[in-house]
């Protein structure tokens, strides 16, 4: 008897816990509709939508980001934004606003609403190349401000760290623009030149990041 509860305390337990696990998952997953209006609501609690119009209104502070409606990857959208924070730098403090950060899938969400706008965004294929991208770190600078476990800079955080746990590219891009406004004032105080990047050679950086991560130091 005893034994018998025992087995069915147990499945019990491993059962609540197998619904626990899939309601964790089922929370994750949006749909593309769930994706799109979670990417409007943010859109405009992210402040976006106090510079950038989506419609063609001449006197926004950025510009239309509509133009990029075509496009789907992140890491293009990280090069976009990236090249353009010295710029959104200055806006942000002139308008007195905060520039965000970026958790999970929310910088997805806010692609695929600007996605939304067209029924087809175009897709980019790259191949990411860890060796590029170790090429790239040292020769955009990045190594001026930030070391990987220990070798370089000491700025900024040691990237090999903090990217151990993201394995998703638009987690990737959004802990990079979560921090790109802050970046940029820091290389403008010390005189460093703003490094502009490529949407491939933002994957090949973080490819090698990855790799750094894989050799299990
Ligand atoms: C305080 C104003 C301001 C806020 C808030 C702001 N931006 Fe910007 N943004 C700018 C300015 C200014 C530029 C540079 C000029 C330009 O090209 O639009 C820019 C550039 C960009 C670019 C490159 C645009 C291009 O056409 O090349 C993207 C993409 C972008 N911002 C996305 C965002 C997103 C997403 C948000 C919200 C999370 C945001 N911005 C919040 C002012 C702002
Ligand atoms: C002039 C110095 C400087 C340069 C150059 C620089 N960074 Fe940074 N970076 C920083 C600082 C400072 C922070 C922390 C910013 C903050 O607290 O928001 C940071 C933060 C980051 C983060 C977020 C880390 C975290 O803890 O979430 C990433 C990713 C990153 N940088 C990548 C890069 C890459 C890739 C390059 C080169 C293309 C680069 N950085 C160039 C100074 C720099």
């Amino acid at each position: 008897m005893n034994i018998l509860k025992t087995i069915v305390i147990i499945g019990l337990i491993c059962g609540l816990l197998f619904l626990a696990g899939l309601d964790v998952k089922a929370e994750k997953r949006l749909t593309k509709e769930e994706s799109v209006a979670a990417g409007k609501a943010l859109f405009k609690s992210k402040s976006c939508s106090h510079c950038h119009s989506l419609r063609n209104i001449k006197d926004s502070i950025g510009s239309n980001l509509l133009r990029w409606k075509n496009i789907e990857s992140p890491m293009l959208w990280a090069a976009i934004m990236w090249n353009h924070a010295p710029k959104m730098a200055i806006a942000l403090d002139d308008e007195a606003v905060e520039y965000p950060t970026f958790e999970d899938d929310e910088f997805a969400n806010i692609v695929a609403y600007i996605n939304s706008f067209t029924d087809e965004p175009g897709r980019y294929k790259c191949k990411p190349d860890e060796n590029k991208g170790k090429f790239l770190f040292q020769y955009l600078g990045c190594a001026e401000c930030h070391s990987i476990r220990g070798k370089g800079g000491s700025v900024g955080p040691d990237l090999a760290y903090v990217t151990e746990t993201i394995n998703n590219d638009y987690v990737f891009v959004g802990m990079l623009l979560s921090h790109a406004v802050v970046m940029s004032k820091t290389a403008n105080t010390r005189k460093v030149p703003w490094p502009r990047m490529q949407g491939d050679e933002v994957a090949h950086i973080f490819a090698y990041f990855k790799s750094v991560i894989d050799e299990n130091f």
